[in-house]
């Protein structure tokens, strides 16, 4: 039988642990499938006092990554440490220049240093792999780069981070506002002290453009997504969704265009029937859409210590059996410089919600501006009806009347122009809430 595969750890926190638990308890079958063992031989965390939930005293303990990742008796570096700077950038480089294979669940190193890191493989001979990076547990990078390497993408969606799906879930089910949602969600473990990179769409665009990559064969460019977080959103738009056939999540949406890949995450009102749809809670899925092919949709936990264990030690079964994939599914010289679509050029249907001014001639003006910008409307509601002359239904003249409508598919630009004419010409209140519709 081959030597076992010597693997050093990095990084002992949530992640970590279950990888020593999970390779612990899966050792037999991880022989029986590889034709040999995976073994830690040794770790190195922050600091080697802490108390852990995982029986540490048979791996021997190097103090700095660095040091671990190019100590002679591993053959593997398992980084999961975290943060797209040292000491994990550190520790990944010298493991790769080392020519040691590298398994990494870190996406802000992924999407920051993707590119030259998998050049530093390329260049080495090793392996980089990195499933737990995006969908923690669920096997979406596997899929894009192995399962369906013949195939054409054209399209693919997906609820890439589970506080921001947790808090939309609660919003709907139990009709709480954002903020109360997001305080649970804190209490509960599921959200940061600090959720801004989360709750504002940084974590989903970071793992998107890890995707992007791998389906469009691009250079990973994070600066290349639009992002807008689900910090707006509020009970009268889940109503609104609910009422018109739609549930709103926050999805990361890479697509192929004329102009080049469209890159974008933000809050978006998918069709209720739809299998994105149905995702509720902390779990994350991903639609794939490639030529000739129904959509695919792969659904499953999206972090935890165990659910992102399991996909570190699938790629270290795939290094102890000697498969070799390129990073990003091509070599890194074929990666093509990323083009990316201006937002302002994107297509699709719209939900607009304003608050139109209650009295005579608001709807008429409204239904101009966005006539002038060729939008036309596929439904729209008004709570209270716009009065077209006499006392106001909201009791006040001139008062704030809801109105929801969901456009044909037009350009982001046309509903820009439309929207910031109906404000110029004074016939609604505030900021009107648009939220752009994914269909399947
Ligand atoms: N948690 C999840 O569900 C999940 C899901 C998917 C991907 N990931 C990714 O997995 C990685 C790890 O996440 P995690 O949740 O396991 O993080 P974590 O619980 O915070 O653990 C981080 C580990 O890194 C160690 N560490 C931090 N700074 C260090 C340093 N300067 N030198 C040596 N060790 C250092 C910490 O040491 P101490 O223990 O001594 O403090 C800790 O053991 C991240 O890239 C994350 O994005 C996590």
């Amino acid at each position: 039988m081959t030597a076992p595969l010597k693997v050093g750890l990095a990084g002992l926190g949530t992640v970590g642990s279950s990888v020593v638990h999970l390779l612990a308890s899966g050792r037999d079958k991880l022989v029986a499938r590889c034709g040999r063992g995976i073994e830690i031989v040794a770790v190195c965390a922050r600091s080697r006092g802490k108390q852990r939930n995982v029986d540490l005293k048979k791996y021997r303990w190097v103090a700095d990554p660095v040091d671990l990742a190019r100590d002679p008796s591993i053959d593997v570096l398992v980084e999961v440490i975290g943060g797209a700077d040292d000491p994990a950038k550190s520790a990944v480089e010298t493991a790769l220049s080392c020519g040691k294979s590298v398994v990494t669940a870190n996406k802000a190193l992924l999407a920051r240093h993707g590119q030259r890191l998998a050049a530093l493989a390329e260049r080495h001979g090793a392996a980089l792999n990195f499933e737990a990076s995006v969908g923690g547990g669920v096997p979406i990078i596997k899929t894009l780069r192995e399962g369906l390497n013949g195939d054409s993408f054209t399209r693919l969606y997906g609820i890439l981070n589970g506080t921001c799906n947790y808090i939309l879930t609660r919003m709907e089910q139990d009709r709480l506002a954002f903020a109360d949602c997001l305080r649970e969600a804190q209490r509960l473990g599921y959200a940061e002290a600090d959720p801004s990179f989360d709750v504002e769409g940084h974590d989903t665009a970071q793992k998107l453009s890890i995707l992007a990559s791998l389906a469009f064969g691009t250079k990973l460019d994070p600066r290349a997504v639009y992002v807008e977080g689900i910090a707006s959103i509020s009970l009268a738009d889940l109503d609104a969704a609910d009422e018109l056939g739609y549930r709103v999540k926050l999805l990361g949406v890479a697509v192929k265009t004329e102009g080049g890949i469209e890159q974008r995450v933000h809050p978006t009102m998918v069709p209720k029937e739809s299998a994105i749809a149905q995702v509720m809670g902390v779990t994350n899925a991903v639609t794939v859409d490639a030529a000739g092919l129904s959509p695919i949709t792969l659904v499953g936990p999206g972090a935890g210590g165990m659910a992102t264990a399991s996909a570190v030690v699938s790629d270290l079964a795939d290094i102890a059996r000697g498969v070799r994939n390129a990073p990003f599914g091509r070599p890194v010289a074929a990666m093509m410089a990323t083009r990316k679509a201006p937002m302002q050029h994107h297509e699709g249907g719209y939900y607009i919600r304003l608050l139109a001014r209650d009295r005579p001639g608001t709807a008429a003006t409204i239904a101009r501006r966005l006539a002038q910008q060729k939008i036309s409307l596929e439904s729209i509601v008004q709570r209270h009806g716009i009065a077209p002359q006499g006392p106001s239904p909201s009791g006040r003249s001139g008062g704030p009347v809801p109105v929801i409508m969901i456009t044909y598919a037009t350009s982001e630009d046309a509903v820009r122009r439309a929207l910031s004419a109906v404000r110029r010409d004074r016939v609604i209140f505030g900021q009107p809430q648009v939220i752009r519709i994914e269909k399947n």
